[in-house]
Order: C-alpha cells, then sequence, then structure tokens
C-alpha cells in the first residue's frame, strides 16, 4: 500500500503502561475462511478488524457466505463446505496470507477464480503456491510479472501430494493443507523448519484432524464435495507481532515498564521474548495456560496470558537458525532493538524478509541508516552496530510496509529530535490504534 501520507514521531525517553492489542492477524484470517467454508454460523470475537482481514472476510461474502460485524464481532453464515463461483476479482488487499491462503481452498472449487492485490501484493512471489497446487491438479496462473499476482485459478478434482516445501513458509504448508481437505487421501507438508501452526490449530478446532509429527503435518481430505464442519464460536487473542512493538520499545528504555494483556502466546510466535531476555530484558509471562481461548475444552486452542517487559538496558545478541521462523514478523523492530544495544547484533538466515511487504532488509538498513546506526546488510539479514547517537531531524520512507512503518516509529522514540515517517497509512493493514496506543504509552507523542 502506497500513500503520501506521513508522520512526525517525537522523542519519547519513558514508554509505559498496559494495553490491549488488537486480534492477531494470521488467527483472524484463517478463522474468517474457515467460518467462511462451515456449515452454519459462526461468531468471532476478537476479531482483528484491519484491510488486511476485512478483505479476507469480503472474499467470502463474495464466495457466497454471508458476514455481518459489529466492532470485532463478526458473525459469519458459511456455504458449508463448497464455494459459489465468484462474479468478481477478488482483491486481497495487501496481504500475502489471505492471496496465499485463499488460494488453497479455490483450488478445490470447480470453478475458475481470480485474485490480485495492490501493488505491494502484486510483486511478491506466487511460484511458491502455484507448484505445490498444480501438483495436486490444480492449473493455476501467475498473470504479473515475474511469477507474480494477479493469480487465476482453475480448480477441482484435486489429489493428495506429500510436499517437502523449499521454504519455511506457513503461508505454503497451509496453502496446501486447506487444498488437501478437497482431496481424497492423505495430504501431507513436510517443513524445512517449523513455522507457526495456527493452521493446524483451527483445523483441529472445526475437528479436521490434523496430525502434526515433528516438521511432517497431513490431514485426510474429504474429496471433491469439501469439508462438512459446522459453524462455531472463535476466540481471537491479541496479535502477539503487534505487542512486540512496545515490548521492544519498553526493554531498550531503562525504567520503562510495558503490560500487553490478552496477548497470543503461541510458541511459534514469541521467539521475541527469548531474543529480548538474552539482550537483557526482564520478561514476565502470565496465565500462558489456554485459560481465556479454551472456551470448548476438547478442542486445541492457542495459549493466551499477560506480557511485561521491563527494561534494563539493551546488550547484542545473534539470531538465526530455527528461531527465524518464530520472530520472522518481528525482526524489522528486533533491529531497532540492536541499534540500540550495546555491541553488534547479528541477523541471518532470513533471507524471507527480503519478499515480504517490502524488502525488509534493505527498508530497515536505510531506515537506521537515515538516523545515523551503522549498518551492514546482508543477502540474508543484517549486522547492526548499536547504541550510536539516534538522530532525528530527519525523514525516512516505511515503503508502504506497516511493520517497517511502526518500527521505525520505535527507533525515532530515542532519537535526539523529532523524526518525519512517510507513507503510514500502511499501519491500517494489522494495527488500526496504533497511534493512540503511542499517546498512552508515551504520555503525549504529537
Ligand atoms: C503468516 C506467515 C508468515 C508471516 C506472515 C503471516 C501466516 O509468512 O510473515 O506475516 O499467517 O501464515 P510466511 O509463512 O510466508 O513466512
Amino acid at each position: 500500500m502506497i500513500g503520501s501520507d506521513s508522520r512526525v514521531v517525537n522523542p519519547s525517553r519513558e514508554i509505559s503502561g498496559t494495553i490491549r492489542v488488537p486480534g492477531d492477524k494470521s488467527i483472524s484470517h484463517r478463522v474468517a475462511m474457515l467460518s467462511g467454508l462451515a456449515s452454519g454460523e459462526s461468531v468471532i470475537e476478537g476479531f482483528l478488524t484491519a484491510e488486511d482481514c476485512i478483505n479476507t472476510l469480503r472474499s467470502m461474502e463474495i464466495l457466497g457466505a454471508s458476514v455481518s460485524r459489529q466492532g470485532d464481532f463478526v458473525k459469519v453464515v458459511g456455504t458449508g463446505g463448497k464455494f459459489n463461483s465468484p462474479k468478481s476479482i477478488l482483491d486481497m488487499g495487501n496481504s500475502g496470507t489471505g492471496m496465499r491462503l485463499l488460494a488453497g481452498l479455490l483450488a478445490g472449487q470447480n470453478f475458475v477464480s481470480e485474485m490480485t492485490g495492490d501493488d505491494s501484493l502484486r510483486s511478491r512471489p506466487m511460484k511458491r503456491i502455484k507448484e505445490p497446487l498444480e501438483m495436486m491438479g490444480a492449473a493455476v496462473e501467475l498473470l504479473g510479472r515475474n511469477g507474480c499476482a494477479p493469480v487465476r485459478i482453475r480448480g477441482g478434482n484435486l489429489h493428495a501430494i506429500e510436499y517437502k516445501s523449499p521454504v519455511a513458509s506457513a503461508q505454503v504448508k497451509s496453502c496446501v493443507l486447506f487444498a488437501g481437505l478437497f482431496a481424497n487421501g492423505t495430504t501431507t507438508v513436510v517443513e524445512p523448519k517449523a513455522t507457526r501452526d495456527h493452521t493446524e490449530k483451527v483445523l483441529k478446532g472445526t475437528g479436521v484432524p490434523v496430525k502434526c509429527d515433528g516438521l511432517r503435518i497431513s490431514l485426510d481430505g474429504y474429496g471433491s464435495g469439501g469439508p462438512k464442519f459446522n459453524g462455531r464460536k472463535w476466540f481471537v487473542p491479541g496479535d502477539f507481532s503487534s505487542a512486540a512493538f512496545w515490548l521492544v520499545a519498553a526493554a531498550a528504555s531503562e525504567g520503562s515498564q510495558v503490560t500487553v494483556e490478552n496477548v497470543g502466546l503461541n510458541p511459534r510466535r514469541t521467539a521475541l521474548l527469548d531474543v529480548l531476555k538474552r539482550m537483557g530484558a526482564e520478561v514476565e509471562v502470565r496465565g500462558q495456560a489456554n485459560e481465556v481461548g479454551n472456551l470448548e475444552p476438547d478442542i486445541n486452542w492457542e495459549p493466551v496470558g499477560t506480557v511485561t517487559v521491563r527494561g534494563r538496558g539493551l546488550k547484542c545478541t545473534e539470531i538465526g537458525g530455527d528461531e527465524i521462523p518464530n520472530l520472522i514478523d518481528e525482526l524489522p523492530v528486533v533491529a531497532v532493538a540492536g541499534a540500540l544495544a550495546d555491541g553488534r547484533t547479528v541477523i541471518r538466515d532470513a533471507s524471507e524478509l527480503r519478499v515480504k511487504e517490502s524488502d525488509r532488509i534493505a527498508t530497515m538498513a536505510k531506515g537506521l541508516s537515515a538516523l545515523g546506526v551503522k549498518v551492514e546488510e546482508k543477502p540474508d539479514g543484517m549486522i547492526i552496530s548499536g547504541k550510536a547517537k539516534i538522530k532525528g531531524g530527519t525523514e525516512v520512507d516505511s515503503k508502504g510496509d506497516h511493520r517497517i512503518a511502526m518500527s521505525m516509529a520505535m527507533l525515532s522514540f530515542f532519537a535526539d529530535n523529532p523524526v518525519r515517517i512517510h507513507n503510514v497509512a500502511c499501519i491500517n493493514t494489522s494495527y488500526p490504534g496504533f497511534w493512540d496506543h503511542l499517546r498512552k504509552l508515551t504520555g503525549s507523542n504529537d
């Protein structure tokens, strides 16, 4: 999403208080899609009513579901296992998750459908889903340049596959598992590294048996008639990736303390907490045991709780290997932590950052440098020399990437002068209310 909007962020050494962040984006997409496919009514509480997930809800309507919404409380009456042929192109906006996961479900439908998105989404790789979906029997055309969207899918008559994914991507895994619902036989995805397992959990939540055996995830398909499950009540916890910005800002500022309540604490999402501990922050987690989400005791659901981070000053660390998928969306703000830490922080094995909403290695390196931080860009990460003076009185560009815009806002708190951040409207794709929280936690920042 590209806009000409901008915002000035003032220095603010104390970042303290208690907040609740909006609903988890990954979970909201998944429950919206499964509710669209269910028989009967689903009620979703805590849904992320941000642009990305609203686009997914709209697609569900175009595919035949009926949707009503009051704040973050959403009701969906699903289509009962198969979608209706869409009368228009499905616009997934800025969301790779929306497009790649829905591609899996569309591959199971006996009709031709087309998905598109904004400039950012139309520059992201889609061959990673074309390959497995075509192995299953769908025809997938990538109508953009260099294997990008728009995506046209002729679905139906799928067969089960065992797919060894070359990328550690929850989106690819989920796409194949969703398509597998419409195949005969057992579909298996083998991941190179463990990625977030929300799809496995929400599928179990609908009663679809999913087997997880280390890096092998399998499900038995229902064939071309599609899966039959009833709508249900879903609870979406706060998004850990939104909480992350404030947790890092508090950690980097001695004497600050931020508490985030009702936040999702799935271990495949919370590696940032381990990183912050290594860097010297005090991290306290309470109520981790399914206490809020476990509305139906027989359903394996997401851990939820409260996190408090207290700042003690940060020291450098190294981040790489299996940890990367468990903090992939937090790496821009981890780079900010590195800039504010003593010593050289190294991020490696993270080349996937180059194909996110922007090239997050290049965009972050540029943003950090603009504020006087020494950073060495690597093909798969960066090396950040921390504790330089953060020079404000300048401008940076998010390149329309929501996580870069919010990460740069965090770094700006530590600058010697205000910083103007360009292209901040993209924050609405994941974190409506971000600026209100900024005001609340910094006292005032306008
Ligand atoms: C997501 C998975 C991740 C993440 C994205 C959301 C998901 O992408 O970066 O923001 O909801 O499955 P990849 O799985 O492609 O790394």
